[in-house]
């Protein structure tokens, strides 16, 4: 890939680390992308990807989706932003309060860790407590409160609490284990100064992790019964899991739920959204301070309200095409990963999955941790050589999007059995 090297070389010289996300890097030097289209990405040596990175989850309905780019490309002769309050925004609160029942009103930011930033500063106005828990490999962004023990991008590069962030914010950061409520619970015990409790209600920063034994029932339980707000990170599973996120499937209503990605279908675009008593206390009106000159512009916003009226209507199929694709793919990967007899977990769900070498079952960071992340790389770099872009680490996860087809997934089945034969090795 002469001409991704070449810029890659240019890049680093002027770009820390040549990325603007430290996830984007993989060795020796990452593709370049120039343009995409359905499930498809080509870099700028004119190589065709199938993409399974999905812009980490934000492209549900795939790349240039025909209703967005047209509501977009609609706002674009209207105005690009106002600062000012728009029609647009109280159509899309609406369409989001009427897809998550537990959120009475929402506000809009442009990114996820706005969102968890936001939702955190809430509870703690909300309680005029110190203190959050969150749980060991969740990721909710790159701010100071929650960048403690997180997954993602943290979690690959061994970064356990960022050099720069202040150990007097660390320290109010409690971090207890995934698929544990009785470790959560212990936890609440023994601190009154517990503000809230931040959890990915599906691990998706950690390779995949599903919540077991009623342990998302458990914590709703445990924090009713304290009066701490639960607030569910749904940046990933929100629109994802189902139109009403993983909050609908799992049948439990958080206190406060962060979206994005899926959200504006590759568009900048967030929210945070919750209770009225809580979602009152923000400024001007409030004490509690969130602001943004970009929050609610009118591009993402038109992109998010064609988003969510593409998945509502089309959510009968969608969600069960969705499914029955991964539920076939990671069978068929199953028994090629048994056939030769390489130690494997598959955890999956709706349209996500993620491949772990190991024996153990994995359901929390540990387990995670201990699968073999060279051999995950070692694939990785030959699924790429063969034309198929997944996330570049054990820590993330494949996303199905509407636009992949049958015979993308053929072409993908194939690659991998290549990339397990060599991982065998
Ligand atoms: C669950 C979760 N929360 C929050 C974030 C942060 O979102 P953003 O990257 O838009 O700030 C991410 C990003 O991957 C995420 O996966």
């Amino acid at each position: 890939m002469p001409s991704s090297r070449k810029l890659f070389a240019d890049s680093k010289k002027i770009i820390p680390s040549g990325v603007n996300s430290p996830v984007r890097y993989f060795e020796p030097y990452p593709f370049f992308t120039k343009k995409s289209k359905g499930s498809h990405i080509w870099d700028e040596d004119g190589n065709q990807y199938v993409d399974f990175c999905n812009g980490y989850g934000a492209l549900l309905l795939g790349h240039r989706r025909k209703e967005i780019i047209q509501a977009v490309t609609k706002q674009l002769t209207q105005g690009t932003l106002y600062c000012t309050p728009t029609q647009l925004e109280i159509e899309l609160s609406k369409l989001i309060i009427g897809n998550f029942p537990s959120i009475d009103k929402v506000r809009l930011v442009n990114t996820g860790g706005e969102a968890t930033m936001t939702a955190i500063r809430l509870a703690r106005g909300y309680t005029k407590k110190k203190k959050i828990i969150k749980f060991e490999g969740c990721y909710h962004g790159a701010h100071d409160t929650v960048l403690v023990k997180a997954g993602s991008g943290s979690a690959h590069n061994g970064i356990s609490v960022s050099d720069g962030g202040l150990d007097e914010v660390s320290k109010n950061t409690l971090v207890v284990q995934y698929n544990n409520s009785e470790d959560l619970e212990k936890t609440i015990r023994q601190d009154k100064n517990i503000a809230g409790v931040i959890v990915e209600p599906i691990l998706a920063n950690m390779g995949l992790i599903l919540p077991e034994n009623n342990f998302l029932a458990n914590i709703r339980k445990i924090t009713r019964e304290n009066n701490i707000p639960l607030i569910f990170d749904e940046v990933v599973t929100g629109f994802r899991v189902s139109p009403g996120g993983a909050q609908k499937h799992f049948g439990i209503k958080p206190d406060i739920t962060t979206l994005g990605k899926a959200l504006g279908n590759g568009f900048t675009i967030a929210a945070v959204g919750g209770r009225k008593e809580i979602m009152d206390l923000l400024s001007p009106e409030g004490k509690v301070y969130q602001a943004s000159t970009f929050a609610g512009n009118p591009i993402s916003v038109s992109a998010a309200i064609a988003s969510l009226k593409t998945i509502n209507k089309n959510k009968n199929n969608l969600y069960s095409k969705l499914e029955k694709y991964t539920l076939r793919f990671t069978r068929a990967l199953d028994d090629m990963a048994t056939d030769l007899k390489i130690p494997h977990q598959i955890n999956s769900t709706a349209s996500m999955f993620q491949i772990f070498f190991t024996s153990k079952p994995v359901v929390n960071y540990q387990t995670s941790k201990n699968a073999d992340a060279k051999k995950f790389q070692k694939m990785f770099k030959i699924l790429l050589k063969k034309g198929i872009f997944i996330a570049p680490s054990q820590f993330e996860v494949i996303f199905f999007s509407d636009a992949h087809t049958q015979k993308d997934l053929n072409k993908t089945l194939d690659a991998y059995q290549i990339a397990l034969k060599s991982v065998k090795q």
